[in-house]
């Protein structure tokens, strides 16, 4: 069915089930161990075998040569397989532009050159060490800061231009022109890349991570030229991906081509140290933001440009996208432009985009209002627009300001002291900080089946995966509250390429269209059920495991007595919503410490209230919130893949030395969801949070920073050796 007109009344607004805090349902399955994860599916093939992979050692060049003579002969080894034994494969996504196996050209450091295949772990892995590699190397640059002076040469068009940018700015009463840096990141979600790939003549059976199911299978079939009908592509439970999943990588190619090989099932999980140079990343930018204000705060001028590494052809990291949209800019001009070299491949992380341009923006909002004399929350709220200023169009639903509201009387912001590095507990420096934040709402065609079965319990089956971010549970609470049933009648399967395509997880689209899917499901469900008990499918109504028609009433289980009930549907959403713009919002604020003597930073508090819609679970949309919020903090502070710009290569490729945040950094959070539905987002007027609670929570860890000591840090993450020097002195 087509989401074509604003949701009115409808049965998901019952919220019985939905909306109230629900633990996961697959919880007691990942805490006793036994949800199985990709590398873990022992049971789904016979005689597996391991296989461990090899990788580039230069940036960019050629292969000349590869000896595997002494591999093949090492103990247990079954088959190696190298890129040179093929043509390149097809690049599997239009989303990418490097190759991830096959021919003799290297495009990045550590792509994948090789597979070893053995019995055991161990034996894969000792043989891969065995391969000799010959290389003619090739030059490039790989350092972006040379590319810095290009921001403002006018050689690139603009992504968005409203008004004259230029002369505006030139004429503003208060002017700001600042350059932000963030740090390219790894999205290191705990649960490697990884799969277990079987052939069965030419059908091929991935047991994988991934967060797009019908993009893994469509990939597969691209990759290694066969019918995408001949992939299957399972995978029930993901330890995190953050974007780093949303695509087919070399895992899943090299275990099929070791399987082929073979002629045994492979399993292959990408080491730690390997993950970071042969997956994605996400770029780091330097970003030239250019605001002009009036007196009162308005903002005349907003001039946001980015620019950010990607491989050739790539967009990297477009760190203008919400500057567009989110204040009411008189005039604003956006520029994203690209630095081509040959690191690894950029591609999406959590909030692509957004994530590093909050942390420009809201940081220079933060200097616009201390230019100015102005409260930051202040200036956020003169620059609210019910109607997006970049193209006219309203927002279905905008409630930042009650963010910011909101959140300022929940964190006790009016106690903040104004002037920096003057407010101390013991030998701390206390600051606090806030930032806005906005993200896209977005929602996807998705589809399910739901099955009625003759015991009266709703089994619900769809592609849609769950990637920590509790999408289980919140398709389970929709079921049962479309078919009056209570959360223990319903099942619900996922991951599986066998069932009905969803939208899958990405972009903070999963949790609004799946749910829909479900719902168009469970519509056409009711409709059956109608037509089983002979009446207008309008007039019935399900609650307590029956369906009610006037005076009839008949029990489900008794309905499909004689054959379960089966629907197939799904949801696509129909062009009046693009009349609109649909989008989250929310506001951060943080207080931490700076130790006065060491310059140790110790967030103590933080605080998200979010503008979502309705919020389907508070329990697992709450913990997606947490989740962003901590990633937030890490950005400020800790994460930094650092680039070796001589080699071309990430160099703290480990979680040794890419630092993330441990628990014993994680102060207390508090999260807040404003009470709100948006009708024109998706039937149950739900939107995503997982990408909103990341935008905005770094720059108020960053933003606290300078409250705390007055040094404004433009460069994250902040760390030590970039303001040691100038913390007052003791
Ligand atoms: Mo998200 S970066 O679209 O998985």
């Amino acid at each position: 069915m087509e989401f074509s007109t604003p949701a009115g009344t409808n049965p998901a607004d019952r919220s019985r089930v939905l909306g109230k805090p629900t633990p996961r349902i697959d919880g007691p399955l990942k805490v006793t161990g036994t949800a199985p994860y990709a590398y873990e599916r022992h049971d789904v093939a016979q005689g597996q075998l391991v296989g461990y992979p090899l990788g580039a050692g230069i940036a960019t060049g050629r292969i000349s040569t590869m000896d595997t003579s002494r591999a093949k002969a090492a103990p247990g080894v079954v088959s190696v397989v190298t890129t040179l034994d093929m043509d390149a494969l097809p690049i599997p996504s239009e989303h990418h532009q490097v190759r991830l196996f096959g021919g003799d050209r290297v495009d990045y450091y550590h792509q994948a050159i090789a597979v070893v295949v053995a019995e055991t772990f161990e034996q894969a892995r000792a043989a891969a060490g065995l391969i000799d590699v010959a290389y003619e190397p090739a030059n490039d640059a790989f350092d972006i800061s040379k590319a810095q002076n290009r921001l403002g040469d006018g050689a690139v068009e603009p992504e968005v231009s409203v008004g004259d940018f230029e002369s505006t700015f030139a004429n503003a009463p208060h002017k700001l022109d600042r350059i932000y840096r963030t740090a390219a990141q790894s999205h290191a979600h705990m649960e490697p890349q990884a799969s277990i790939a079987a052939w069965d003549g030419d059908d091929l059976t991935l047991w994988t991570s991934s967060q797009m199911i019908q993009w893994a299978k469509e990939a597969m079939a691209t990759a290694l030229g066969i019918d995408p009908e001949r992939v299957r592509v399972d995978s029930p439970f993901i330890g995190g991906g953050f974007g780093n999943k949303l695509f087919v990588r070399s895992d899943a190619i090299l275990a099929a081509l070791g399987a082929r090989a073979a002629g045994r099932p492979v399993k292959l999980a990408l080491p730690r140290p390997f993950i970071m140079n042969n997956t994605t990343h996400r770029a780091e930018t330097i970003q030239r933001i250019r605001i002009g204000v009036d007196d009162d705060g308005r903002i005349l001028a907003l001039g946001h440009e980015s620019l950010s590494n990607a491989v050739p052809g790539g967009e990297g990291e477009d760190a203008t996208l919400q500057s567009p949209h989110f204040y009411a800019a008189k005039s604003i001009l956006t520029v994203n432009r690209v630095f081509e070299t040959h690191l690894p491949e950029a591609n999406a992380m959590r909030a692509p985009g957004e994530a590093p341009g909050h942390m420009g923006l809201e940081m220079a909002l933060d200097e616009v209002a201390e230019m100015i004399g102005m409260d930051p929350v202040e200036l956020r709220i003169v620059n609210d627009t019910k109607t997006d200023p970049s193209n006219g169009k309203p927002f279905s639903e905008r409630h930042f300001v009650e963010c910011l509201r909101r959140g300022a009387d929940t964190f006790g912001w009016g106690e903040r002291n104004a002037t920096p590095g003057s407010r101390r507990d013991g030998d701390w420096l206390i600051g606090h900080g806030m930032a806005g934040a906005y993200r896209d709402g977005p929602a996807m065609t998705s589809a399910a089946r739901v099955h009625l079965q003759p015991d009266g319990r709703v089994v619900v089956e769809t592609d849609m995966t769950d990637i920590g971010t509790g999408s289980y549970t919140i398709i389970a609470q929709t079921a049962a509250e479309m078919l009056g049933l209570s959360l223990d009648q319903i099942e619900v399967r996922l991951g599986d390429s066998a069932y009905p395509i969803s939208a899958g997880s990405g972009g903070q689209w999963g949790a609004a269209s799946a749910t829909a899917g479900t719902y168009a499901a469970c519509v056409a469900l009711r409709d059956r059920i109608a037509e089983r008990m002979g009446v207008d499918p309008d007039t019935v109504t399900f609650e307590d495991g029956s369906a009610r028609a006037g005076d009839t009433v008949r029990r489900l289980a008794d309905l499909a007595a004689d054959g379960e009930i089966v629907a197939t549907e799904g949801m696509s959403f129909g062009d009046f919503r693009s009349e609109h713009m649909t989008a989250t919002f929310g506001a951060h604020f943080v207080e931490l410490g700076v130790h006065a003597t060491t310059g140790e930073i110790r967030v103590r508090r933080m605080l998200a209230v979010c503008d979502s819609g309705r919020i389907l679970n508070p329990v697992t949309a709450r913990s997606q919130v947490l989740g962003a919020m901590v990633m937030g903090l890490g950005s400020a502070l800790l994460e930094h893949v650092a680039v070796d710009t001589g080699k071309g290569l990430f160099a703290n490729h480990d979680l040794a030395s890419y630092e993330v945040p441990v628990h014993a950094d994680i102060p207390e959070q508090e999260v807040v969801f404003l009470d709100t539905v948006d009708p024109v987002s998706s039937p149950l007027k739900a939107k995503g949070v997982a990408e909103l609670g990341l935008c905005g929570s770094a720059a108020a860890v960053a933003n606290a920073f300078y409250n705390a000591t007055g040094i404004r840090v433009r460069s994250y993450p902040i760390t030590l050796d970039k303001f040691l020097q100038d913390l007052p002195s003791v």
